[in-house]
């Protein structure tokens, strides 16, 4: 039992930008479940007029005071992915549960550090990769799992959209982490690992913005075989310069599983059987707002069970993606020879 268990629970919000908002109004839409107490940004002035936007109590012109704030049960971390570690390192040592946006760290060592903390403290931590709290998502690893469709062979999985906007945009600007592999990447790296878990190799292609950022990156995967499985493979596609399809698929022995719009599926292809005996299922499902309440309602649910981490992010998945971000990266960006 927590101390959870009777009560709404009360979230703060961590920065004033797109998704902070975005989230914040799914937040409104479960009142039975969660109320928005405090919102803190590096501007006072931000935070008020958050506040004001979306009815919050209190507002801080600081990350410090709003993770010092006692009536807060958890806090979402939703600054540029290079505050990350900081900001949930800060709200972890004031003793609060974290939801951090994805990904939960810029490497896989900073992840392991907040994820020690936290296990160290006794403390929630999730990565915000609200993709896998969607029902049909997690239906389609049930079947694959089940063995429904036969052994698995291959995924594949893209994301990606020609992007226009300024060069000092986050996603192009190097000081805020930004690159398609850690701010889209993360969506089909996660999708595989759903699947098939970390690679043993990955071969990696990358080009580069202006910026230095990577603008566009690939990879294939191999997967060592298992007592279920023979070896299998995956391709992975990001990109911040063409529309590529939001797509998942994976191909088994026996059928396949195919979800458009993999970030937010509201509908699933299942196919079972081969050529002539193909039998196709489509699955639906629907949700209000943006389609972050999956994502809050598991948050909530954790904390009212005392659980410090979700089975449907455990950090063991959040760590393998982690590693094969970096191994992404370091194929596009090898490390200078200290011997040169
Ligand atoms: N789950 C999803 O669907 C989804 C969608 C979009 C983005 N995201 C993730 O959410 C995070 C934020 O993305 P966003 O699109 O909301 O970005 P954004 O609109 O640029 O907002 C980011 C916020 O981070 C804060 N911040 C802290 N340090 C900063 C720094 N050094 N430079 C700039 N801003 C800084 C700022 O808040 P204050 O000024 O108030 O302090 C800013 O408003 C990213 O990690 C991204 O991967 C997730």
């Amino acid at each position: 039992m927590s101390r959870h268990d009777h009560t709404r629970i009360r979230w703060g919000i961590l920065s004033t930008g797109h998704i902070a908002s975005v989230l914040t109004r799914d937040l409104a839409l479960l009142p039975d479940e969660a109320a928005v107490v405090a919102v803190g940004s590096r501007s006072l002035a931000k935070a008020e007029q958050f506040a004001a936007d979306y009815q919050i109590p209190r507002a801080y012109g600081s990350y410090a005071e709003l993770a010092a704030d006692p009536e807060i049960d958890v806090v979402y971390v939703a600054s540029t992915h290079n505050d990350h570690l900081a900001s949930a390192r800060l709200c972890l040592e004031a003793g609060k549960a974290v939801l951090v946006e994805k990904p939960l760290t810029v490497s896989a060592a900073e992840a392991e550090d907040l994820i020690t903390l936290a296990g160290s403290r006794g403390l929630f931590l999730m990565e915000a990769l609200w993709t896998r709290t969607n029902p049909l998502l997690r239906r389609a690893a049930e079947a694959v799992e089940a063995g429904e469709l036969g052994a698995i062979r291959h995924v594949t999985a893209s994301f990606g959209f020609a992007f226009r906007g300024e060069k000092t945009h986050r996603l192009l600007d190097p000081d805020q982490a930004g690159g398609a592999i850690l701010d889209l990447g993360v969506y089909p790296v996660h999708g595989v690992n759903l699947f098939l878990g970390e690679p043993d190799e990955l071969y990696g292609f990358g080009t580069l913005a202006s910026t230095g950022v990577e603008s566009h990156a690939a990879a294939l995967l191999t997967f060592p075989g298992t007592e279920f499985r023979p070896p299998a493979t995956a391709s992975i596609v990001c990109s911040l310069e063409a529309d590529l399809p939001t797509r998942l698929e994976v191909q088994c022995s026996d059928g396949s599983v195919r979800l458009d719009n993999f970030l937010l599926p509201d509908e699933m292809t299942l196919v079972r059987g081969i050529g002539d005996h193909r039998e196709e299922e489509t699955l639906v499902t629907q949700w209000s707002g943006g389609g972050y309440t999956f994502e809050i309602s598991e948050v909530n649910r954790c904390l009212r069970a005392g659980e410090l981490e979700s089975s449907l992010v455990p950090w063991r998945d959040t760590l393998a993606v982690a590693r094969t971000l970096d191994r992404w990266l370091l194929s596009i960006f090898p490390p200078l020879d200290p011997e040169l």
